[in-house]
């Protein structure tokens, strides 16, 4: 009887597998046959009032069955996939163009101070590194400027405050401790830029930042003259701005150069006629420079006399404004998406 009951239900599910349409119809044939409350498992729970003989019989029965009905399933489901396979819907177009991932990129001050590198690289310079916090000794006495000498008001500066007061302690207000660093390790000839941040206490505005970058050169030779130092000043100029530049020099002051001047290099908009960049000078004003005093080599440890040398500091963050027409200094480090992305 019970026997008569199984091949009744596999006859009736395999029958309606077979007519089944789709997936959703298969699954639900076979919870209806195999599910935890079909007749089926009603059958199995019910084996064990069963005597010995019987329930092997039985269960040897059911358990065939339950294995072809499965089989049937698999099959059907199988049978569907295949006639639903339509491969004029599968093709795929390669030819459409991805989505493609946003990425990070440098801000334009990295890149421009990489480009900047580069070309000086390529001059034949080395790039050389100093710490942004400072001791007062290198960034004002060794240059020339030893404690209560007026010149140290050129820079508003930050002093950290130490444990003791033996050693002044600062943020660099400029790249050019780093010339001291680098000649105590260093002998003549030499060729280095020193790009990094300076700190100046000064009110923000649109051309000033209380933390911005420098690049100071520095170069030193048995007779480094004002006329290599302007032919390297253009050659830099002219490749970082890809146009002829020429470059003027104004007579200034810093007590670790001698003579010392203001750089200024022919308009990269106008090329010299005169336009509004420029407020119809024709000129645009660059930074600081001069010839390295020889109080400062003496400081270093070389013989007086014994070397000559130019020196500038430029910021970086100015040479960006210039080249990609940027009004606002404190874009750079702003955050401000729309900004960083145009670059
Ligand atoms: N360090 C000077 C400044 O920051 C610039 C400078 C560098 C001038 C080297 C002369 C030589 O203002």
């Amino acid at each position: 009887m019970l026997e008569q009951k199984i091949l009744d239900i596999k006859k009736q599910a395999i029958e309606e597998i077979g007519k089944a349409a789709d997936s959703k119809k298969l699954f639900d044939l076979k919870v209806k046959y195999l599910g935890r409350k079909s007749e089926f498992t009603e059958i199995l729970k019910g084996l064990k009032d069963l005597a010995v003989e019987e329930k092997r019989k039985i269960g040897q029965l059911a358990n065939e069955v339950k294995k072809e009905i499965e089989q049937e399933l698999d099959k059907a489901e199988r049978n569907l996939r295949a006639k639903s396979f339509d491969l004029s819907k599968e093709k795929i177009d390669i030819t459409i163009p991805g989505h493609k991932k946003k990425i990070g990129h440098l801000n334009i001050l990295t890149q421009t101070q990489n480009e900047i590198e580069d070309l000086f690289t390529s001059m034949g310079f080395e790039i050389a590194d100093g710490p942004e916090v400072e001791l007062e000794y290198y960034n004002f006495d060794a240059l020339n400027m030893p404690k209560d000498h007026p010149a140290r008001d050129m820079w508003d500066t930050y002093w950290i405050k130490g444990k003791s007061n033996k050693e002044g302690i600062v943020l660099r207000t400029h790249t050019s401790p780093v010339q001291m660093r680098y000649m105590e390790k260093h002998q003549p000839p030499l060729m280095i830029i020193v790009p990094g941040k300076c700190f100046r206490r000064e009110a923000t505005d649109a051309k000033h930042e209380h933390t911005f970058y420098q690049f100071e050169a520095l170069v030193v030779g048995k007779d480094i003259n004002i006329g290599n130092f302007k032919y390297v000043g253009e050659q830099f100029f002219s490749k970082f701005f890809k146009k002829d530049i020429k470059v003027r020099l104004r007579p200034s002051y810093f007590p670790f150069t001698e003579p010392s001047f203001e750089f200024d290099i022919s308009c990269t908009v106008c090329g010299g006629k005169g336009c509004r960049t420029c407020e119809n000078i024709g000129w645009l004003e660059i930074g600081g420079c001069g010839m390295v005093n020889q109080a400062v080599f003496e400081a270093a440890g070389y013989k007086r006399n014994a070397w000559q040398g130019f020196a500038w500091g430029f910021g970086i963050e100015r040479l960006a404004m210039m080249k990609y027409k940027i009004s606002e200094i404190r874009l750079f480090n702003s955050g401000d998406l729309r900004f960083i992305k145009q670059f």
